[in-house]
């Protein structure tokens, strides 16, 4: 069993199980799912891989200690984990399935997101696209940037960018997210163009190369950007974001409320 010090609560990472195993009675979590690669079809850049039960990403909603619950409630937030299992299919990195989330009832934008990375190495892909809603031809990408992001590294969404997690590296990558209760997710247009505008393949010295998804229409090209502490954002490098929202929840009013944050958010994804 590996202690997993960035979650910010005693949890444990069993390598046999790849789940995450609680270390006492007072750590619940709402709900937990795993996602074979079946449930990945459609959404991979090999549109002929056929294997069904590559065990893909464990989804572990709504983590909370006992004592902690009531603060949670009042901010409306939400506190999630995800586990990309090591590996890759027809040569592509293991993935979130990846989506966007809906506006933010009276207002033109939807929520933001907040992850860190709590082992391993992940890539974030973040697009964002002329009609994220479009039925009909290619979705057109405006922008997407790519984040690399290590264990104790944060990255936050801005406000209508659909997103995916990659998990770049040669283990297992634990990550958690900080989100609204009231955000919901809308995968169809994704799924409609085989995933997200950029897949990653593996390479034979074990990093990643980017390819771009034909089925979207590009606008610009990917861009790179790295990690950055934001004292707005609530971002700080190797202190976990779960201890940092309970000694200051009003910091992360932002993710209910984005425009205070939404310069600062955009600040942390400079081109490199
Ligand atoms: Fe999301």
């Amino acid at each position: 069993m590996n202690e997993l010090k960035m979650f910010g609560m005693p949890i444990q990472f069993c390598e046999e199980s790849q789940k995450l195993v609680p270390a006492n009675d007072n750590i619940h979590y709402e709900d937990y799912s795993r996602k074979y690669s079946k449930g990945m079809f459609g959404l991979l850049a090999d549109a002929t891989y056929n294997i069904e039960d590559n065990p893909y990403y464990d989804f572990y909603k709504a983590i909370v200690e006992d004592d902690t619950k009531g603060i949670f409630q009042s901010t409306d937030l939400r506190y999630d984990s995800t586990v990309i299992i090591e590996g890759t299919a027809g040569g592509e990195f293991k993935k979130t399935a990846g989506h966007f989330h809906m506006p933010i009832p009276g207002q033109s934008v939807s929520y933001p997101e907040l992850y860190q990375v709590i082992k391993g190495t992940a890539l974030f892909v973040m697009q964002k696209v002329d009609d994220y809603r479009k039925e009909d031809g290619s979705m057109q990408v405006q922008d997407v940037i790519l984040t690399k992001v290590e264990a104790g590294e944060s990255v936050v969404i801005p406000p209508d960018y659909g997103h995916c997690t990659i998990n770049i590296g040669a283990e297992t990558m634990v990550f958690v997210n900080l989100v609204s209760c009231h955000s919901t997710n809308y995968y169809d247009s994704v799924k409609r163009h085989a995933g997200m505008c950029c897949y990653a393949f593996r390479t034979p010295d074990g990093g990643f190369r980017i390819e771009k998804n034909p089925r979207y229409d590009f606008a610009c090209e990917p861009r790179l950007t790295t990690p950055t502490d934001s004292p707005v954002c609530g971002l700080e490098k190797n202190v976990p974001v779960y201890r940092s929202f309970l000694q200051d929840p009003k910091k992360y009013a932002y993710l209910n409320d984005p425009a205070p944050a939404v310069e600062a958010m955009f600040s942390l994804l400079k081109t490199l």
